[in-house]
């Protein structure tokens, strides 16, 4: 099951508007129809019905095609209007387009009808998609922002807390204290990364797995969460297809969209989960939005909850769009989701209809056994002493900087600080690079870490490298260090991560 297409038509005579509908069947399968053949019902319709496509007869006896056309341009500028007539001369058809018809047909060549109803079905996907896309890609550079900045503050929390952890007696009162501020710390750290990955900036880790285990893992834990109210069942597809996929954030769809079926049924019902192939099609591909061509698994979640009417939707997937309480909802579950999907090259589809439960299906491009590239698995030991190896610590955060360079001194590390890359360069040339390794943050004002690293390394190129960030974007340049095999510290770090990175980076 596809999205259904709606399509309205404006037409006075009933034979034509059959043929019409008997042209659009051929080419689009899972598609509903209204008719009108007056102006007040087809004004109705426009709102309430939400048609997908208008196909607006030129002249009727008491309306006509141009004023329908321009009703719908002011109304629903995104919606699409197909003018049909039995007589159009050369002028007509320039006057339809010129005022914004998506296409024109006569009805002596009715069999162009199905492909300029796809050609316009198409289009609007598209603007669809793109002002989706905009929207997302607002709100991205948004908490992108804040996330960069917030990411360093929850680091300096989090280390701190750490370090006096490490000092106290765990059944000291200050210890409780202190877990308290770091498990904020924590959840702090979680919503950051709720946010990153709205907007597609969270740095993911992705391997090979099966969907199935995520599933069953998952399941143990959901059935907890959801109650006994709640039937969960799941049918998974044995020979399932493996998925390159980042654990916890498919774990975090599946939890999702759990949660959302369950806030749904507040009397209780079925939450299915299924997993399946699916191989998809050109001709799939015209009933799904935002499909693409190829192998796929298919993630679907069913309930029988309250469901979604049309309007709702089409909004569903937009970062703070909710139709919870204040406080019981952010509005960011879906949109996590969406930026999830999207991330890992698929798409999510929903279906529903009000009062007959609600099905999303994700899905994500299955990986075959040639394409598996080996992740070389590094293996560490956590011994923390730095035995006076020097360092060369560039962060452009003051807290963090004192943070990291505190730690690693207690730790046996001999530290040399600098705010920025070309500080980091005089530094390094005054001290005639005598450095073993150096650590720096990816994005700071003026040059990146990366080019301060390209750079140190051409004056010194035994030297070793440990780069940090918190979030990924084009300036944090996550798929060069990737290519250039840089280890990498994700922020916020704790102290032992720091520790083992650092050791790491040195051997
Ligand atoms: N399974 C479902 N059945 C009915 N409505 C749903 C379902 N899933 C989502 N919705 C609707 O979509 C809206 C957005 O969902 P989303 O998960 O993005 O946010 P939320 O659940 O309201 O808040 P949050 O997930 O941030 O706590 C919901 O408020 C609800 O109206
Ligand atoms: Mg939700």
């Amino acid at each position: 099951m596809g999205i259904k297409y709606r399509f309205l038509i404006l037409e006075d005579v009933e034979t034509d508007a059959e043929l019409i509908m008997d042209q659009i069947l051929h080419t689009v399968i899972v598609c509903t129809f209204k008719c009108t053949d007056n102006e007040f019902d087809f004004k109705k319709l426009v709102g309430e019905y939400k048609p997908d496509l208008v196909l607006a007869d030129y002249s009727l006896p008491t309306y006509d095609g141009i004023s329908a056309l321009n009703y719908v341009l002011q109304h629903s500028p995104e919606l699409p209007v197909i003018i049909i007539t039995g007589s159009m001369n050369e002028e007509t058809a320039v006057r339809c387009m010129k005022a914004g018809a998506a296409d024109y047909i006569l009805k002596d060549n009715m069999s162009r009808l199905g492909l300029a109803v796809l050609a316009a079905i198409e289009k609007k996907n598209l603007k669809l998609e793109l002002i989706q896309a905009q929207k997302m890609e607002a709100i991205g550079n948004l908490a992108g922002g804040i996330a960069h900045d917030f990411n360093n503050l929850l680091g300096v929390i989090i280390g701190y807390s750490d370090y006096i952890l490490e000092t106290l007696n765990p059944n000291d009162t200050m210890y409780r204290f202190i877990e308290n501020i770091k498990s904020s710390g924590t959840q702090g750290v979680y919503l950051t990364e709720q946010l990153l990955s709205v907007s597609r900036k969270q740095i993911i880790q992705t391997e090979i797995l099966s969907i199935n285990m995520i599933v069953s893992t998952t399941e143990r834990m959901l059935k907890r969460l959801l109650g006994e109210d709640i039937n969960l069942v799941s049918y998974l597809d044995t020979d399932i297809w493996m998925i390159e996929a980042d654990h916890g954030q498919i774990t975090q769809i599946l939890m999702n969209l759990a949660i959302n079926a369950r806030d749904a049924m507040v009397e209780g019902g079925k939450i299915e989960i299924r997993t399946e192939n699916v191989e998809i099609d050109e001709h799939f591909c015209r009933q799904f939005m935002y499909a693409h061509p190829g192998y796929y698994i298919c993630l679907s979640v069913l309930d029988t909850g309250i469901g979604l009417d049309q309007e709702t939707q089409s909004h569903i997937f937009e970062p703070f769009y909710t139709t919870k309480e204040r406080g019981k909802g952010t509005g960011l579950g879906l949109s996590v989701i969406y930026g999830i999907v999207k991330q890992h090259k698929g798409w999510i589809a929903v279906e529903s209809q009000p009062g007959n439960g609600t099905l999303f299906k994700v899905y994500l491009p299955a990986a075959f056994p040639t394409e598996i590239k080996k992740t070389s698995e590094k293996i560490f030991t956590c011994e923390t002493q730095g035995y006076s190896m020097r360092v060369l610590l560039v962060e452009d955060q003051k807290m963090l900087r004192e943070f990291a360079s505190q730690i690693l001194h207690e730790n046996g590390y001999i530290i040399s600080v600098a705010e920025k890359a070309e500080e980091a360069i005089a530094l390094f040339e005054s001290e005639h690079g005598r450095f073993d390794i150096v650590f720096s943050d990816v994005v700071l004002p003026g040059m990146s870490g990366v080019k301060l690293v390209d750079c140190l390394l051409a004056k010194k190129p035994e030297l070793n490298v440990l780069l940090t960030s918190g979030y990924l974007d084009d300036k944090s340049q996550w798929s060069v260090i990737r290519d250039k095999g840089f280890p990498f510290l994700y922020k916020p770090y704790t102290l032992k991560k720091l520790l083992s990175a650092m050791k790491e980076a040195l051997i």
